[in-house]
């Protein structure tokens, strides 16, 4: 359960009724959650929402002008510049912050197992979205591959990395398909210490779609095997349906030639200032180092 993301930039008010309220620093956003089925617990805090969203008509609210060229929250000791978009998300999702102490913690554990020894801890980072684990991780010294197939979202996560001062750390920024780009670096005979992916649903990899359903099995077996032997990998999703203890067997599949502990699996669900609790999916992570 991710209770500490309330930290300064980010808090889950209330959800219910099929809606969530969120505070993203300046802004209170209302917006849809099918998950979100119970009822409200304090329905009249949500009058002071200054943004809303609705899939018909968009975005409104006395807080849309101020908002759209963007506003800056820190959570998690991170500089992150928001703006909502067309499909109703701002661009950062609470549910990741959850896994950040872990990530840290095995990027730091193989930085101090090489000492001066580099080479840096090498980190790819699958369906990247805006960035928040390429800066946490960047940050932490390691060198990351951000893959994401949507330009905007590409330049976006370039921009979150600048605000927090490594616009010239070693990132590569990489628009394409993450299949397709995973499978280019099984080819090539590349190996990372770390693999992050949190695959949506559904999606566009440009010249293919991403089905989560049919491809995530083949996509996890291909990073498995880009993994060093003491690599890590972590795998979240959120979309509907889909069970932390479905993405564990998936991942113990994929790892059955690899030695190490079992995956851990768990739920992202957060807590919301009114005592409810919201359902964000869930994670299987792995670690093969001892
Ligand atoms: C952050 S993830 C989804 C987050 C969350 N797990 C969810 O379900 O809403 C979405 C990102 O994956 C990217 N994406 C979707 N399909 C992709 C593909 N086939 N290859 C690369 N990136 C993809 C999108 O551009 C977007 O930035």
């Amino acid at each position: 359960v991710v209770d500490d993301v309330a930290v300064d930039g980010y808090q889950l008010l209330d959800a219910g009724d099929g809606a969530r309220l969120e505070r993203f620093g300046a802004h209170l956003v209302d917006r849809p959650h099918a998950g979100a089925l119970a009822p409200r617990r304090d329905p009249g805090a949500w009058r002071a929402a200054d943004l809303r969203f609705d899939r018909d008509g968009g975005w409104t609210g006395p807080g849309v002008a101020g908002a759209r060229p963007g506003w800056g929250i820190r959570v998690a000791g991170v500089d992150l510049r928001l703006r909502p978009t067309s499909a109703g998300q701002v661009g950062f999702f609470p549910e990741h912050v959850g896994q950040l102490d872990w990530l840290r913690s095995q990027v730091d554990a193989r930085t101090e197992r090489r000492k001066d020894a580099a080479p840096s801890v090498e980190i790819l980072n699958l369906f990247a979205h805006t960035g928040l684990h390429t800066t946490v991780l960047a940050q932490r010294g390691a060198h990351v591959t951000h893959v994401d197939s949507a330009r905007s979202a590409v330049d976006w996560a370039r921009q979150n990395a600048a605000a927090n001062g490594l616009a010239d750390h070693p990132i590569r920024w990489i628009v394409d398909d993450v299949r397709a780009y995973a499978a280019r670096e099984a080819r090539r005979g590349r190996r990372y210490d770390g693999v992050i992916l949190d695959p949506p649903a559904y999606g566009h990899g440009g010249r293919q779609a991403w089905r989560l359903a049919d491809h995530l099995p083949d996509l996890l077996a291909t990073c498995t095997g880009l993994l060093h032997a003491d690599g890590f990998l972590l795998l979240s999703a959120h979309s509907e349906g889909v069970r932390p203890g479905d993405l564990g067997t998936l991942l113990v599949r994929s790892l059955r030639s690899s030695t190490g502990p079992a995956p851990e699996v768990g739920d992202s669900t957060l807590v919301s200032a009114a005592g409810g609790t919201l359902e964000m999916g869930g994670y299987a992570r792995w670690s093969g180092a001892s």
